[in-house]
């Protein structure tokens, strides 16, 4: 039985106050089985998490990473660097970042290779714009996306990561994927997986992104293939996150 996973993606949002406000209420609210919380937090404030959450059952994690492991690279964070900050997990791929920054598959996929080797779990994201959705091009554009994984990390490194599927043209705009159009990309996704490894397809863990919310997480994340959900906005708001959470748990 694969866990679920409720990340939340705190974008670049953020102060100390609000930051220990909202990881309060977090640690207040109650464990449910079967589901993991984590929040991935701007890198000034991981020291913090660290200090916040050492011992309780939130991990945390940062939202990108480099594909260098030190040197001459201003401005970028080591996975070394997360890790001596206790984090459990980094984003990479993020759409934000492919857009903003022009990273590529292969840069993505080089950057979940480092972030294995320094014992971090990247949740790779990965998805369509919306011009890509309307010309018919979705599941080519995820299954190539994927592809450059694969071939990256191999299947041994493919069995440690997490995998989000964020159609760009849901997050953030508060309009979802539907049910259907989350599960047929998440058991694509999966199928590319599993004709590589069985075992290795059946135990991956896909998150599901954009636009997830207290009102639309029941039907998300009762989806057979959807095994939680990468939060922006709503993880910003204790009740919202952990309403996403107890939907998950529900639909175990
Ligand atoms: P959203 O963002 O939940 O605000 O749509 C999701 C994400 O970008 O990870």
């Amino acid at each position: 039985m694969r866990h679920k996973l409720i990340a939340g993606n705190w974008k670049m949002h953020g102060a100390c106050a609000d930051n220990a406000a909202l990881v309060e209420a977090l640690l207040a609210a109650e464990r449910l089985s079967g589901v993991d919380y984590a929040v991935l937090v701007p890198a000034p404030y991981l020291a913090q998490m660290q200090t916040l959450l050492t011992g309780s059952s939130v991990a945390w994690g940062g939202q990108d990473v480099s594909e260098e492991t030190k040197g001459a690279f201003t401005g970028e964070v080591a996975a070394s660097m997360l890790r001596e900050f206790g984090c459990r997990y980094t984003i990479v791929g993020h759409s934000e970042r492919r857009q903003r920054h022009g990273e590529s598959d292969s840069l993505v996929a080089a950057k979940a290779r480092t972030a294995l080797a320094y014992q971090l779990t990247p949740i790779v994201c990965l998805g369509e714009s919306l011009a890509q959705r309307e010309s018919g091009e979705t599941a080519m554009v995820v299954r190539q996306q994927l592809a450059a994984v694969i071939e990256t990390l191999g299947l041994e490194g493919l069995a440690r990561i997490v995998l989000a599927y964020e159609p760009i043209w849901a997050i953030g705009t508060g309009r979802s994927a539907t049910p259907e159009q989350a599960q047929e990309v998440h058991a694509l996704l999966r199928h590319q997986v599993a004709a590589e490894s069985q075992m290795v397809g059946d135990n991956l863990q896909i998150l599901y992104g954009g636009s997830v919310k207290a009102a639309n997480a029941v039907e998300l994340m009762t989806l057979p293939d959807v095994d939680g959900a990468l939060v922006g906005g709503a993880s910003l708001v204790a009740q919202e996150f952990l309403a996403i959470g107890r939907a998950a748990a529900g639909a175990r």
